[in-house]
């Protein structure tokens, strides 16, 4: 995680970089700094907290210099105080840096041995201290800072500015996104192109392993090898780099309220009305298993869709998290079809799952947001969700996104190994195209949500209960609720609360049943009368048969449309999302930017 980016520029630099590092705040917001070279003098200023304390900070101290670099942190090695805080200085170098340098004890020791000790707990720091060692011991600035890169290990992407270098940026990528953006007469760098977009859409991404040698002039870029290498430059829509609240409190409301568009975008492209809209290299039939990995709430998109792939293909579905599946070592299956899905497309556990099963898989496939991510260059066959930039850290409109792309190739999976016959295929397309309408009842949901909310935000523990593929979507009801409100939540197989789970049930904690009334609703209404009997606070959404017949003795009720079963997942998504998000405006947490989180992983 972590954002980072630098500019040799013609004006003052000081502006520019904090407004760049807005754009990266959602990779981190623990702590923020600059350093620029003015004059060839090297200094910098860092403040713990949002970006918005480096801001005043830098008006009380402003900092002068057309050459800069910044950094905004998700802390990983040290607190987040200030002297942890990037740019790291160390004599004439001072340097940021995404990811983690995991051989640092190793390096702090040979740094010891020249002399040269510890001043933060970060992992960073000794970056700037051995380009500082091998520039003591005669290098250049270039040199150094080479010499340096063959010393790390780890994942990071890295800039470097110098004392006395007001023409010169060094950076590097290995296994952290890096692009540089050309100017005219200016240089741009950073995690992503997103954070240039005011000053440049002509953007060079490095690939794994590169470094660049940048002036203003433009930037000299060399494989891992150290060989000259060509890498193109694009121009790159940045439409989507506008963002704008556009008069909602959060981001996090304005990304819930705006799914009924985002998913019509989506099936517009993908289920067209002529039928299923996917490349036709996607191709299901020889296929003896599909593997789907993913982190966090696409992992819950993927077990979701794990049902929709048994059920209308009746093929074999292995589902994992990213960072069991890539140190397992799965044995795989060179017939299967690896599937990996990501909002950013950068989570660097994902990403490590994806480059393991290359080579041993039929194809990789990558259902992802952000469509010039690493994860989705690096794979066969990228599928994009459309859903737009999303800024609220907890995800929403892309979990939902996921899963209509996720559906609409499950459908396909079905048509090419002929286990949907083609009345079943159009009655599923027909629900599917039917959802946006239906995510617009739903949102309706929200005023009284806000009001249940005001005594949810009182609970300690909460639980969410759902029974088939509404199983997943309980356990992502759970994930937002926590990650917003801080309140304990946790998701149960309707079926499992009686292994175990019962044990919590009493008056004070609510219990969120996500049932649907579909063939199994008897079942979970079983399960819902167990926990009444323990006076558990029930909260019931489902449907008008169901709340017909199953309301008595619940502590609230939420009404939603009808839906086929398959897809109900996808519309319940708005009641968890917006329980989640009411709970924490009424307990007064940062909604777009909860505590400890960022938005894009990119540490292990
Ligand atoms: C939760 C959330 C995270 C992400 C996870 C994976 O609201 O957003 O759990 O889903 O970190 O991130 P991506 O999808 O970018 O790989």
């Amino acid at each position: 995680m972590c954002g980072i980016v630098g500019v040799l520029g013609s004006h003052e630099v000081a502006p520019l970089l904090v407004e760049s590092l807005k754009r990266l705040e959602y990779r981190g917001y623990d702590s923020a700094g600059i350093a620029t070279v003015n004059d060839g003098k090297l200094d910098r200023r860092r403040a713990v907290g949002k970006l918005v304390n480096l801001s005043d900070l830098l008006v009380h101290e402003p900092l002068a210099g057309k050459s800069g670099i910044g950094h905004t942190r998700w802390a990983t090695h040290g607190a987040p105080t200030a002297s942890n805080a990037h740019p790291h200085r160390s004599g004439p170098v001072a340097v940021v840096h995404n990811g983690i340098i995991e051989n640092y004890r190793v390096l702090r020791e040979e740094l010891a041995q020249a002399g040269i000790s510890p001043e933060t707990q970060t992992d960073t720091e000794t970056v700037a201290q051995l380009t500082r060692m091998f520039m003591d011991r005669g290098m250049g600035a270039k040199e150094a800072a080479i010499a340096t890169l063959g010393k790390l290990e780890g994942a990071f992407a890295l800039l470097w500015l110098f004392e006395g270098e007001d023409d010169l940026m060094i950076a590097a990528r290995k296994g952290s996104p890096l692009a540089i953006g050309h100017g005219d007469g200016e240089m741009y760098v950073g995690s992503d192109a997103i954070a240039l977009a005011p000053m440049t859409d002509r953007i060079t991404y490095l690939e794994e392993g590169d470094y660049a040698i940048i002036t203003r002039a433009g930037a000299e870029i060399f494989d891992a090898a150290g060989r000259r290498a060509n890498r193109d430059e694009q121009r790159i829509d940045l439409g989507q780099a506008q963002v704008e609240k556009a008069g909602y409190k959060h981001f996090m409301g304005k990304e819930i309220a705006e799914q009924p568009v985002v998913l019509a975008d989506a099936l517009r492209h993908y289920l067209p009305k002529t039928g299923l809209n996917l490349p036709p290299e996607l191709d299901f039939s020889n296929i003896d298993r599909i593997t789907l990995v993913a982190c966090g709430t696409a992992f819950y998109a993927c077990s979701v869709a794990k049902y929709w792939f048994e059920e209308f293909a009746r093929i074999p579905v292995e589902i994992d998290v990213a960072s069991e599946f890539r140190y397992r070592e799965p044995p795989l299956s060179p017939r299967s079809l690896a599937i990996f899905v990501s909002q950013s497309g950068e989570t660097a556990d994902t990403l490590a799952a994806l480059r393991y099963c290359q080579e041993k898989v039929a194809r990789t496939v990558a259902v992802v947001n952000v469509p010039t991510s690493s994860i989705a260059r690096e794979c066969d066959i990228a599928l994009p969700i459309m859903a737009g930039v999303e800024v609220g850290v907890a995800s929403t409109k892309a979990f939902t996104a996921q899963l209509v792309v996720l559906a609409v190739m499950a459908l396909k999976a079905g048509r090419d190994r002929d286990e949907l016959d083609g009345p079943t295929l159009g009655t599923h397309a027909d629900t599917l195209r039917a959802l946006p309408g239906l995510m617009n009842t739903a949102l309706a949901l929200s005023e009284p949500i806000a009001k249940l909310a005001e005594s949810l935000a009182e609970a300690q523990d909460i639980l969410f209960l759902g029974r088939g593929p509404m199983y997943p979507l309980a356990l992502e009801g759970a994930l937002k609720l926590k990650e917003i409100s801080y309140i304990h939540a946790e998701g149960y197989a309707s079926g499992e609360l009686k292994h175990g789970p019962i044990a919590l049930i009493d008056r004070m904690v609510p219990v969120i049943v996500m049932a649907p009334h579909d063939r199994l609703f008897d079942k979970t209404v079983s399960n819902m009368q167990e926990v009444m009997a323990r006076h558990g606070m029930v909260l019931l959404a489902s449907d008008s048969k169901g709340l017909a017949e199953a309301d008595e003795g619940t502590w609230a009720q939420l009404q939603l449309p009808e839906i086929a079963e398959p897809f109900a997942p996808i519309l319940y998504a708005i009641p968890a999302q917006l329980l989640a998000y009411h709970t924490a405006v009424a307990k007064g947490t940062d909604v777009d930017q909860p505590r400890n989180l960022a938005k894009s992983v990119t540490v292990e």
